[in-house]
């Protein structure tokens, strides 16, 4: 990547750094890649940074390793996980022939509720990485660095609001996110109703590969999602709950009907997902505003406001197989904790 520097074998610290990086939520989805290959989003998204979600990684390089070794919540991984983890930091060390790592993370969620964690964890680990290679790059610099980890890394750079901006350049300089508003520029609530605790069937990036490859509307995705960025940006600005929600709502339908759209079709929907979302618009319906917004998982977000959540929780707690909710804020910027104030989830 062009705005990353060799480092030379001098250049690595080898005692462990530890960082932290909060998960964030699409308002305006991104879905599909301009370049699969330097992970470039084919359209700009707007995020919103979770307090209550997040993955704390410890990373170490150490010159008696063979081989870089990963593990999440206590478990090790190999395969493609640790394949996807290694050639991170490959690129960030500008070379394969590097001293190998230790990589401990840790969510603070269940791996198994069915969350994604690839925003927080390539975020913790660019910082990580940023911090123990001596990079020294900027918030923009270090955003498009956790992008070639996974495209919503990016965004958990920042608290609050953020961007991903869609670029035109081939070497994703561009490609870059930005902070809109800080985690205290708007008391919003953000609740994850969990609908199923199995792994996800079809990851992000395949599922944005099919839909780009089949999905017969996907230049009309394309097209239309710039006047949605900026519809988000200004209702953002204007803390009009009513229209955030909408476009909120918008986004993530046209997400989901592209890519039930595509051949095969995607749908990553149970019926718990279907009974939530008709329960908030029946909430809705009543006079409590309530949006939702749904990922590549069958777990729906319910965008809403601090005094109706009691209320929304309890209606949603009776759909069958809701076993549990996650009440989110806004959330801070990912950072290095050093040990002495380390969070333990
Ligand atoms: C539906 O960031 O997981 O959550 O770049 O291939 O790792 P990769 O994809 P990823 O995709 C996120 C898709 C989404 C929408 C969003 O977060 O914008």
């Amino acid at each position: 990547m062009e705005n990353l520097n060799h480092s030379d074998i001098e250049d690595f610290k080898f005692e462990p750094v530890t960082t932290v990086a909060h998960s964030n939520i699409a308002l305006i989805k991104y879905w599909g890649k301009r370049s699969v290959q330097m992970n470039l989003p084919a359209v700009g998204s707007i995020s919103l940074t979770l307090d209550a979600l997040h993955t704390q990684t410890t990373l170490q390089f150490d010159e008696s390793l063979d081989q870089d070794v990963f593990s999440l919540n206590e478990k090790e991984f190999g395969g493609k996980e640790l394949k996807r983890i290694s050639d991170f930091l490959d690129l960030g060390a500008a070379t394969k022939d590097r001293p190998k790592a230790r990589i401990n993370s840790r969510n603070n969620f269940p791996t198994g509720a069915g969350l994604a964690s690839s925003a927080s964890g390539f975020a913790a680990l660019a910082l990580a990485v940023n911090d123990r290679l001596g990079l020294n790059l900027n918030d923009e610099s270090l955003s498009a660095f956790a992008r070639m980890g996974s495209g919503s890394a990016a965004r958990s750079i920042y608290g609050g609001f953020a961007e991903m901006k869609l670029g035109s350049k081939e070497d994703g300089s561009e490609d870059i996110a930005v902070q809109l508003y800080g985690e205290s520029h708007w008391d919003i609530r953000l609740l994850v109703v969990v609908t199923s605790t199995e792994k996800k069937k079809l990851g992000s990036t395949e599922g944005m590969n099919r839909t780009a490859q089949s999905a017969p509307y996907y230049k009309e995705w394309i097209s239309s999602q710039s006047s949605d960025l900026d519809e988000m940006r200004n209702a953002i600005s204007a803390k009009d709950f009513e229209k955030v929600g909408e476009l909120t709502e918008h986004s993530c339908f046209k997400m989901h009907g592209l890519a039930m759209s595509a051949r095969p079709p995607i749908l990553y929907w149970n019926a718990a997902t279907t009974e939530t979302i008709h329960k908030v618009w029946k909430l809705r319906q009543s006079g409590i505003p309530a949006y939702v917004t749904i990922d590549a998982g069958p777990q729906v977000k319910i965008l809403c406001l601090p005094d109706s959540v009691d209320e929304i929780k309890k209606a949603v707690f009776e759909v069958d197989d809701v076993e549990h909710i996650i009440e989110a804020k806004p959330g801070p910027a990912a950072k290095i904790v050093t040990p002495e104030n380390e969070i333990i989830a």
